[in-house]
């Protein structure tokens, strides 16, 4: 009968130590999934400025509000505007992922309200990568504009 106890004591503990495991490498997982490691995602804002200075994008595009030969890039993610399509038609464009990634190789496509076609496009000078950290410098610049 003592014996049964003690194995059954044994079982227990087994189960208890597999649930925890697992519990412990689904949660590891699940937050390296979703959560990008802070000193990367600075890594990667440092590094969008840097290209934007490499490019020549600060020659057309401040980052204080002010305008230049192009819209200011302060406050610009997820600001909604007026763009002219190449027929030139008005429609409405949110600054986006995808708005400004386009914006980058296709300047064009999508025209802001108010300026003119002079973006030379950074089609195959930029890559994916460069595109990806330019965007997560340019969202950086948004927290600036909530405060007057
Ligand atoms: C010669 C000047 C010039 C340079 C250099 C330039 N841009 Fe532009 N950019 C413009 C102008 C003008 C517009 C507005 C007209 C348009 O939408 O194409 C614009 C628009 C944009 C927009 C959309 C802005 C908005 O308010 O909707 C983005 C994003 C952008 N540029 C990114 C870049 C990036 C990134 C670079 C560097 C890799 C760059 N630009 C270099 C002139 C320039």
């Amino acid at each position: 009968m003592k014996d049964i106890w003690l194995w059954l004591v044994i079982a227990a503990a087994a189960v208890l130590g597999a649930l925890l495991y697992f519990t412990l490498q689904t949660t590891q997982g699940h937050s390296r999934m979703t959560m990008e490691p802070p000193e990367s995602q600075s890594l990667l804002i440092s590094k969008g400025m840097e290209l934007a200075k490499d490019l020549g994008c600060f020659a057309c595009h401040s980052v204080d509000g002010k305008t230049l030969v192009g819209p200011t890039w302060q406050g610009l993610y997820e600001h909604e505007m007026e763009v002219i399509l190449p027929d030139g038609t008005v429609a409405k464009a949110k600054a986006d992922e995808a708005y400004i990634k386009e914006s980058i190789l296709e300047p064009g496509a999508k025209i802001v309200k108010g300026f003119h076609n002079t973006m030379p496009s950074f089609k195959n000078k930029v890559s994916d990568e460069d595109i990806q950290a330019i965007i997560a410098y340019i969202k950086t610049l948004k927290r600036e504009h909530q405060h007057p």
